[in-house]
């Protein structure tokens, strides 16, 4: 049972920096966290404030119920790996992954059978012996990995673990870490700038901004019900708009956008006059040919005119950036064996109301 408990964690560094303000989380036995935002947001502050080489200015932090505030890193039973995950260049593997064990002062015996454990689960027993430049950049990786997890740490926290390797290795690794994480049922925490790495490794996501959680939720949930404008656009691709509500109709509301009149059926809490971001993602708007498109919007549907002024290919599908009539920008995705439009050419993008968030400003 290993649980990370986070109360109204503030953390100000010297000189007056506040990089962590009032944070709080419970990150469950097992469970696989992710912290996610933009450079300089506080992600790396929280995880070392975890670890222990920071304290916080203010709050609790608890691992299995007991405070650690003042525990120093080495006695609070935590693996990490850091974003340059240097492996001792003097060492051999084995002689790497057994140093948390050598340190806690396992025997030699134990010691010996836990390496070659660990050898087997990141699946590079035929480097036992070797040095570690003689390793490929993905297998330093996953040495580094299996020395974090060897003395079976209650809690293990990686700082952007992979953000050296090429999308392919990246890529296998995630799934090798989640498959690790899983097999070892260890309490993990990890910090990414990478939103689709988040969305696809975690049971939960935290997106940070500026020190603060800014939501706190399933991947699914974080993308498909962003709770602001932030995390709409950090989470995927957003079209952001926003504007007031001028009606609001049994269960749709109209969006007064400047020159655009946005329709959404997310009415809850909303009322007329009330100033909102409407939010839509690019694969909700459908693409038309003007001419063969139906005339006008209905109160379900928005239509946006336009002009293609970009055409991404991206294997799997074709990005539109759309400059609309009204001198908006609008992305747009379809599948590629669904469309073929060429840069220049005349659209109208389709938006049905349910596929419209709208969120406090
Ligand atoms: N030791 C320090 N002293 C003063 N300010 C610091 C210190 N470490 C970090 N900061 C500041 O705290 C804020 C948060 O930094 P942090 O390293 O936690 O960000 P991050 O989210 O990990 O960013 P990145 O994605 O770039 O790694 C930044 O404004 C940073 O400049
Ligand atoms: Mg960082």
């Amino acid at each position: 049972m290993s649980r990370v408990v986070l109360e109204s964690i503030t953390k100000q560094y010297p000189g007056g920096v506040e990089a962590v303000s009032d944070v709080s989380l419970v990150v469950d036995d097992g469970e696989f966290v992710t912290l996610v935002g933009p450079s300089g947001c506080g992600k790396t502050t929280t995880l070392r404030t975890i670890a222990g080489f920071e304290q916080p200015t203010n709050g609790f932090v608890g691992i299995n119920e007991n405070r650690v505030n003042t525990v120093p890193p080495d006695k609070r039973d935590i693996g990490m790996v850091f974003q340059d995950f240097a492996l001792f260049p003097h060492k051999t593997v084995a002689e790497n992954i057994a140093y948390g064990l050598k340190v806690r002062g396992y025997e030699s015996d134990h010691i010996d059978n836990r390496v070659d454990e660990m050898l087997k689960l990141v699946e590079l027993p035929e480097t036992r012996e070797r040095m570690p430049d003689q390793l490929s950049g993905g297998q330093q990786q996953r040495i580094a990995l299996a020395r974090a997890v060897a003395p079976e740490p209650d809690v293990l926290l990686l700082d952007e673990p992979l953000a050296s390797l090429d999308k392919k290795l990246r890529e296998t690794m995630q799934v090798e870490l989640r498959r690790i994480q899983r097999t070892l049922d260890i309490t993990t925490i990890l910090v990414t700038h990478n939103q689709k790495e988040a969305l696809t490794m975690s049971d939960r996501i935290v997106v940070m901004n500026d020190g603060n959680f800014e939501q706190v939720g399933a991947p699914k949930t974080v993308y498909s019900n962003p709770e602001t404008p932030f995390v709409a656009d950090f989470v995927g691709t957003a079209n952001i708009f926003t504007g007031s509500v001028s009606a609001v109709d049994g269960d749709t509301a109209t969006i007064d956008c400047g020159h655009t009149t946005i329709h959404s059926t997310d009415t809850d809490d909303v009322a007329i006059g009330d100033s909102v971001s409407a939010v839509f993602r690019p694969e909700h708007l459908s693409i038309a040919d003007p001419q063969t498109a139906t005339d006008g919007a209905g109160d379900q549907r928005t239509v946006f005119d336009g002009t293609v002024s970009v055409s991404r290919y991206t294997g799997d599908q074709i990005e539109y950036h759309v400059h609309t009539e009204t001198d908006e920008q609008i992305v747009a995705v379809q599948r590629v064996a669904e469309t073929n439009i060429v840069e220049g050419s005349d659209v109208s993008l389709e938006l049905s109301a349910e596929n419209c968030l709208l969120l406090d400003q």
